[in-house]
């Protein structure tokens, strides 16, 4: 089945002025998605702007797909005022998702920002006590916290500016925590910017904690062809649109 196909705008809320949730309805046959998978977007019917742009899949059924989308340029300026009934071209799923956590292990998922798209479909599916570690800048860009809300009770909120939660980061708040929570073998699964992700690779590596970590790199052709997204790995150079974009921690070079 190709990954390439077209679907409908069945919904785009705006969420505040710079996120919304766009909900796409596929037109063709389509590959049913895993937790940590993305896809590329085309945002125009025209070649401007060229290229797709990668969002991480955040709530999938039978009939749609939806995707949490953060202001930031051209292509999400589109995306944003997209309409109900706009046809939208699309490519995926891609990468390689989440690996599944192993019986004896408590998943600990990390989100900054945004990232909390990437590891809201692990919230629901994995382990009861699962938990979540989700920091913003401020409490007006948390989203989906009532979704969170009915599919978790172990939530740790953090906010930069401490509107909302500890104060300070999601990783500052999961190091904090960690000896109170008294998890057994802590597994961690995160996305987020690249401050939140370096703090947290260096924690994961001192205590020698399992963690499979979801990059994020400007993309071009999505399918491995382009090598535009590589970054630097213990194996040499891996692509993050084909090999992740979710790597064990292991396998990163600080
Ligand atoms: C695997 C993956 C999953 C992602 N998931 C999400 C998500 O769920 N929600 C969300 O809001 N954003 C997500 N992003 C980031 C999103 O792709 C960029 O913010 C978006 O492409 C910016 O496009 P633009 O035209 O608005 O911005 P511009 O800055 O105008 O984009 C210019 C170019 O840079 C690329 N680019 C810019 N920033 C990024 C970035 N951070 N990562 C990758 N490419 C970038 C664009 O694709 C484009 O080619 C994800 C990125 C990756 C790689
Ligand atoms: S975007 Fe082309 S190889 Fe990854």
């Amino acid at each position: 089945m190709s990954r390439f196909f077209q679907a409908e705008v069945s919904g785009n809320i705006h969420l505040s002025q710079t996120h919304n949730i766009l909900k796409l309805a596929p037109l063709q046959p389509h590959v049913r998605p895993a937790a940590g998978q993305f896809y590329l977007l085309r945002a125009s019917e025209t070649l401007d702007p060229l290229l797709r742009r990668p969002f991480s899949i955040l709530r999938w059924d039978d009939m749609h797909l939806e995707f949490l989308v953060r202001l930031k340029g051209r292509g999400t300026l589109l995306l944003r005022n997209m309409r109900p009934g706009d046809s939208i071209d699309m490519l995926g799923p891609l990468g390689n998702g989440y690996p599944e956590p192993l019986k004896d292990e408590t998943p600990i998922l990390v989100a900054g920002g945004v990232g909390i798209a990437s590891v809201f479909p692990l919230i629901g599916s994995v382990h009861a006590g699962t938990r979540l570690f989700y920091g913003a800048v401020n409490s007006t860009e948390l989203y989906l916290l009532d979704d969170i809300k009915k599919l978790t009770g172990h939530i740790y909120i953090s906010t930069d500016d401490g509107s909302m939660g500890f104060k300070g980061n999601a990783v500052e708040r999961l190091i904090e925590s960690l000896n109170d929570l008294a998890i057994a073998n802590p597994a961690v699964y995160a996305c987020g910017p690249e401050g939140m992700i370096a703090a947290l690779l260096k924690f994961l590596n001192e205590r020698g904690i399992p963690g499979y970590i979801s990059f994020e790199e400007k993309m071009a052709c999505g399918i491995g062809a382009c090598l535009g997204c590589v970054i630097k790995t213990g194996q040499g150079y891996k692509r993050v649109c084909k090999e992740g974009p979710v790597f064990d921690v292991r396998e990163i070079v600080c």
